[in-house]
């Protein structure tokens, strides 16, 4: 009887138990969602946090202030007046040659990032903008580039275009250009010191009717690692001065570090293809994709089994959005994709865009740059995008690679590496979702200096 008592308040007992925990978990829940809520609308100095083993401090919000020169709106104020807006006439000083505040977007040679200088206090720091030395003490040229990462050896290669070259204009209407000198390939264990391994792919000196003629164009190289073939494959946009070509590259080797031996170039899909990229799913499956129809949309594909070619399958997506400069990442099985405007040489706002597959639908989710300033965000820190690497161990963790063009001498543009972070906030939510949150929020968080954390160090 005692005993059945006891059980029967046992009884009792828990079903307050059972109650009242889920009453707890509703309201923790409730409060989960308040403080994600929160998170989304943090555009203005908060920290968003990720759910992924984070690194906090890359995580902060850091502000930046840029002055206007004094004496360029003396000159001429009415001009001064008649000026759109504040941003418009900061992208002006960007490209003015001449400007007062030149040395804000392209630091002088006094504040090179120099590997050679190991033990100090600037020992792999990343500083946005600034000139970087490889290990010879020559500034790194791999513009448009990409990294490629040998798990076998552990090493990081960093393949891009090499513009050590006067910069001019082969006519009144041309773009400014930089003969082809070729793709430069840089090796390094630690994604700060960096080894130039050459040029392993050149341009054409002699013969005219070379698509790497040195007259021509080679921009954004990208390489891969064929699993079957054993093959490096590299593919790159190939085009005339006049950018009419609009078609890709593909070149092979047997090693990271080259030679490529070039084999032929080509419009995938019969398409215009002008900037591009190309990206190895972790299923082995590799896509290309590029900006046609006169930059207007892009287009995705999966590549053959040997990465050589393109097959017949072509979607098109972000139709009628105008966007180039694509960088492909995969967070946790969702496909993300960081785009630029369309604007030439000068900055615009980046975009992020996410999909379920890589043949979409793709859907936009907005500007992932934080920090800075408005005009820093509004101009993804005066740079472009060109790739995206994933910080092995840190899942949701990325370095976001972009270069900072300089049309005025190409060879001298710079390179903004900046921390991209996947979770944390939803963007605005999509107007079909009922509120729901379908994408992680994408962020890149703006640094002044930074390095990867301890932990990143502490697993290579
Ligand atoms: C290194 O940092 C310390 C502390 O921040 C500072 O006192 C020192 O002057 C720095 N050294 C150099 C060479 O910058
Ligand atoms: C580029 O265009 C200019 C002017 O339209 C023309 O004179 C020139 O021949 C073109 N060059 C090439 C390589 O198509
Ligand atoms: C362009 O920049 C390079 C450094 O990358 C420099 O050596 C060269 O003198 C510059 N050219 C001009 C015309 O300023």
């Amino acid at each position: 009887m005692r005993a059945r008592n006891k059980q029967r308040k046992h009884n009792k007992w828990s079903l307050h138990a059972i109650v009242w925990s889920l009453v707890g978990c509703v309201l923790i829940l409730h409060l989960y969602s308040l403080v994600h809520h929160r998170d989304g609308v943090g555009e203005d100095g908060k920290v968003h946090f990720s759910p992924f083993p984070m690194i906090h401090e890359l995580e902060e919000i850091e502000e930046e202030l840029f002055p206007m020169p004094s004496a360029r709106s003396k000159r001429n104020p009415r001009a001064e007046k008649r000026r759109p807006k504040r941003h418009t006439t900061l992208i002006e000083e960007f490209l003015d040659e001449n400007s007062q505040i030149r040395h804000l977007f392209f630091p002088d040679q006094k504040s090179v990032i120099d590997p050679r200088i190991g033990t100090g206090n600037d020992s792999l720091y990343f500083y946005p903008g600034r000139i970087w030395l490889d290990t010879d003490g020559n500034p790194i040229q791999a513009h448009g580039g990409g990294i490629l990462y040998v798990e076998r050896t552990r090493t990081y290669y960093w393949y891009g275009e090499n513009k050590d070259g006067p910069t001019y204009h082969a006519h009144d209407q041309a773009p400014a250009r930089v003969d082809i000198v070729g793709v430069s390939c840089y090796s390094s264990k630690d994604l700060w010191t960096w080894k130039n391994e050459g040029i392993v792919l050149a341009g054409e000196e002699t013969d005219l009717n070379h698509d790497l003629h040195k007259l021509n164009v080679l921009e954004r190289p990208k390489v891969i690692y064929n699993d079957y073939t054993r093959k490096y494959v590299m593919w790159m946009h190939v085009d005339d001065a006049n950018y009419t070509k609009a078609s890709t590259g593909i070149a092979v080797s047997d090693y990271p570090t080259g030679p490529f031996e070039y084999l032929y170039s080509k419009r995938p899909h019969g398409f215009e293809s002008r900037d591009m990229t190309i990206f190895k799913d972790d299923t082995g499956i590799a896509y290309i994709i590029y900006s046609s129809e006169d930059n207007s949309e892009l287009h995705i594909g999966p590549l053959t089994d040997d990465y050589l070619d393109v097959t017949r399958v072509m979607r098109r997506i972000l139709i009628g959005q105008h966007r180039e400069a694509p960088a492909l990442f995969k967070c946790q099985g969702t496909y993300y994709m960081i785009t630029s405007g369309c604007t030439g040489w000068a900055p615009n706002e980046a975009l992020a865009h996410a999909a379920d597959s890589m043949m979409g639908p793709w859907e936009t989710m907005g500007n992932p740059c934080l920090g800075g300033n408005k005009i820093f965000r509004q101009t993804t820190f005066f740079a472009q995008s060109t790739y995206v690497v994933p910080l092995a161990g840190f899942p949701g963790s990325y370095l976001f690679m972009a270069d900072r063009w300089n049309p005025a001498n190409l060879s001298n543009s710079r390179y903004i590496w900046l921390p991209l972070i996947v979770g944390g906030a939803v963007d605005e939510p999509l107007e079909y979702n009922f509120g729901f949150p379908l994408w992680d929020r994408v962020s890149i968080y703006w640094h002044k200096r930074w390095r990867l954390p301890d932990r990143w160090w502490a697993a290579q």
